[in-house]
């Protein structure tokens, strides 16, 4: 086919196969089309067995994120082009149990999520009408509040690779978004949580996070800023943000 996308996929089927395997497809490339498309295709044309998870195909939800190309990215944001000239291949996130092809079981990165406690914790009763802010006070949490929670950042972080129980890029943009909110007054029992020997200190900044994410948050830079306030809390608190 001479106007053609070559993928070369990731698949995995834990009922019948024993180990992965990689599978080529030919795509016939249509103008804007993308990554998701592609695997649209593939699975309406071509092989009805592929599985890939997608919700939004906006850019918004985080689900079809995988690793494209040599790169984690959103397949419904990665145009189908970029394997025109020379077969790309798709693999899922890594660092997390693979449950069919490129689906993966986000449970782990959950828990992790969780721990973090993410969500406001003013500690004074509800106010009439809502919690202001400044606008400078509200600019702090800009780029934070952008995470989509897709993962990628989970799945090139080195650490979350070697120590399961790292707590992980993304849960620490989600405290160090509750860190810099004026409104929020449980910083040091979050610091207890993400400066324990699974948090904050377990990141070498390699910077792999801040390079995969896709919004361009820079989890490096949150992880940073946590090492800097537990630092500054474990060594002469309470002065701390
Ligand atoms: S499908 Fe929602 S981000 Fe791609």
């Amino acid at each position: 086919m001479a106007n053609t996308a070559k993928f070369r996929i990731f698949r995995f089927d834990p009922e019948k196969d024993r180990d992965y395997r990689f599978q080529d497809y030919e795509v016939p490339l249509e103008p804007g089309m993308t990554v998701l498309n592609a695997l649209f295709y593939i699975q309406d044309n071509l092989d009805q067995s592929l599985c890939f998870r997608v919700s939004c195909r906006a850019g918004i939800c985080g689900s079809c994120a995988m690793h494209i190309g040599g790169k984690y990215r959103l397949a419904c944001e990665t145009q189908a082009s970029i394997a025109k000239d020379s077969r790309v291949t798709i693999r899922p996130l890594a660092h997390l149990p693979i449950i069919r092809d490129l689906v993966v079981d986000m449970a782990p990165f959950w828990a992790h999520y969780k721990k973090i406690q993410p969500y406001l914790q003013p500690g004074t009763p509800d106010p009439e009408r809502e919690r202001s802010q400044t606008p400078a006070e509200r600019s702090r949490l800009d780029i934070l509040i952008d995470c989509i929670l897709c993962a990628s950042c989970h799945a090139s972080c080195p650490m979350t690779a070697s120590d399961e129980a790292y707590l992980g890029p993304a849960a620490l943009v989600k405290a160090n978004r509750f860190a810099v909110d004026s409104r929020d007054n449980a910083l040091e029992q979050r610091l207890k949580i993400v400066g324990d020997e699974h948090g904050v200190f377990r990141c070498h900044t390699v910077f792999n996070c801040s390079l995969a994410c896709p919004k361009e948050i820079d989890p490096a830079g949150s992880i940073g800023n946590l090492k800097r306030l537990a630092t500054k809390h474990f060594l002469c608190k309470p002065e701390v943000r």
